[in-house]
């Protein structure tokens, strides 16, 4: 079979390597890709949301499956148009994946199935907002509704913050029509975990839980980004609480999209915050997780053709997913100045002595490849991710890849995986 990857981050390298694995796979191609899903697979220059070239690549080269990294071309509907013209295609469908596209719809759905989350409130104009928050007086979350590359969620400590973040989102527009519409809502504090499953419409098969490092800096502090680094499993979600977020927030989330005439297929990843009273919803994306995705590949011992399939054809019951016993840990490298401006194009060194290290594999991510040499071309530029028998070994083997990697600019947290127990 042929599969066609979209998209060009570390999740999709990620992706390209472990299909690259199955029997069933001969060719890769991966639109856009990027220097690293080069060496495995054929690079397309197709935009990840331009999807009318997609749909003619995949229509004329004889694709049997198509797997989509981005929310974008998601909420935009791809899945919908690839099924129109009888291609076979992995994610929800636009109706489907609007549970990651709109967060006041998201809510909605929470509050209406009663699922574990923040208490919050909805508004399209910013004088109600403002009325509302005065009435507060404990810390908020000022969240833009629609797809901001994760930048549109504003955590105030203060009231005078919130004031702000609603004047940034409604009246500045920081990001643009997303912020037509804010989900205020309560602050929650305990950490945070990654839970993904693959869902065929009524099926949820969970994966092992990963926890992912947000903050810039180490010790968490300095701005949020899309991920400085990510770890697999988290001790802190243990057997009972899995057992709990597969039954309590998990399956009533897939039965409910069933209800609402919106089946769910593909992977519904959730962002939960353990909190003293147990797991609360964060919020719901509707694909892996980046830098998540890393970490949780190079544990899985199942081929993920299969899984995708199953959750294609609605057989994911039958599905077996198995899992190395092994921990991983993904450090992502970035460029100096990321999650804000940075510089690109600087010549990279070390990846081969990195990638020869034992149990390590150096995922690219804004990367590209000119000439002989790799540059970066993005924020975060590589994940560096390595296996080990514990998380110490991991952190280890996954800190030696990256001090043999250089280039001009280079930023990384330090403490990835510390609260593993590393
Ligand atoms: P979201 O895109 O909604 O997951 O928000 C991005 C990040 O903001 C999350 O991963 C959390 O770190 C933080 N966050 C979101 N909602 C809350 C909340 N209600 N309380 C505390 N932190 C939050
Ligand atoms: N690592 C967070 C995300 O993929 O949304």
């Amino acid at each position: 079979m042929q599969v066609l990857v979209i998209g060009g981050g570390g999740r999709e390298h990620a992706l390209v390597w472990k299909i690259m694995q199955s029997s069933k796979v001969e060719k890769i191609y991966c639109a856009p890709g990027n220097a690293g899903t080069a060496e495995i697979a054929e690079n397309i220059p197709i935009a990840a949301d331009d999807i009318n070239s997609l749909l003619e690549f995949a229509s004329e080269n004889d694709i049997g499956l198509t797997v989509v990294g981005p929310e974008q071309p998601l909420v935009l509907g791809i899945v919908d148009r690839f099924e129109e013209k009888g291609l076979r295609i992995f994610g929800p469908n636009a109706k489907a994946a609007e549970l990651e596209g709109s967060k006041a719809f998201s809510k909605d759905i929470m509050k209406k199935y009663g699922l574990p989350t923040a208490e919050y409130k909805t508004f399209t104009s910013a004088e109600s907002a403002a009325e509302y928050i005065k009435t507060k007086n404990h810390p908020l979350v000022v969240k833009a509704d629609g797809l901001a590359a994760g930048k549109g969620v504003l955590l105030c400590q203060t009231n005078e913050e919130a004031l702000a973040a609603v004047e940034t989102i409604m009246g500045e527009k920081s990001f643009g029509d997303a912020g037509n519409q804010i989900v205020v809502e309560e602050f929650l504090e305990g950490q945070e975990v990654s839970v993904l499953a693959f869902c065929d419409g009524q099926t949820v098969l969970m994966m092992d839980s990963a926890q992912d490092h947000k903050a810039a800096y180490d010790g968490d502090k300095g701005p949020n980004t899309g991920g400085m680094g990510a770890y697999s499993p988290a001790p802190v979600f243990t057997e009972i609480m899995r057992q709990k977020v597969r039954d309590k927030i998990m399956l009533p989330m897939v039965r409910a999209m069933q209800q609402e005439g919106r089946p769910y297929k593909g992977i519904l990843y959730a962002g939960l915050m353990l909190t003293k009273t147990g797991p609360q919803i964060l919020e719901f994306n509707a694909r892996f997780g980046d830098p998540e995705t890393q970490p949780l590949l190079v544990r899985m011992e199942s081929d993920i053709i299969p899984l995708f399939e199953a959750c294609v054809d609605g057989t994911l019951d039958q599905c077996p997913l198995k899992w190395k016993d092994e921990t991983s840990v993904c450090v992502v490298m970035a460029a100096e100045g990321y999650p804000e401006s940075y510089e690109k194009g600087k010549p990279i060194s070390g990846l081969k002595e990195a990638n020869a290290l034992s149990g390590v594999v150096v995922f690219h991510a804004g990367t590209k490849k000119q000439e002989d040499k790799v540059l970066t071309c993005g924020g975060r530029v590589l994940g560096v991710t390595a296996t080990g028998k514990d998380t110490a070994t991991a952190i280890a083997r996954a800190y030696d890849a990256v001090d043999k990697i250089k280039w001009e600019g280079i930023h990384f947290r330090k403490d990835i995986g510390h609260r593993a127990g590393g």
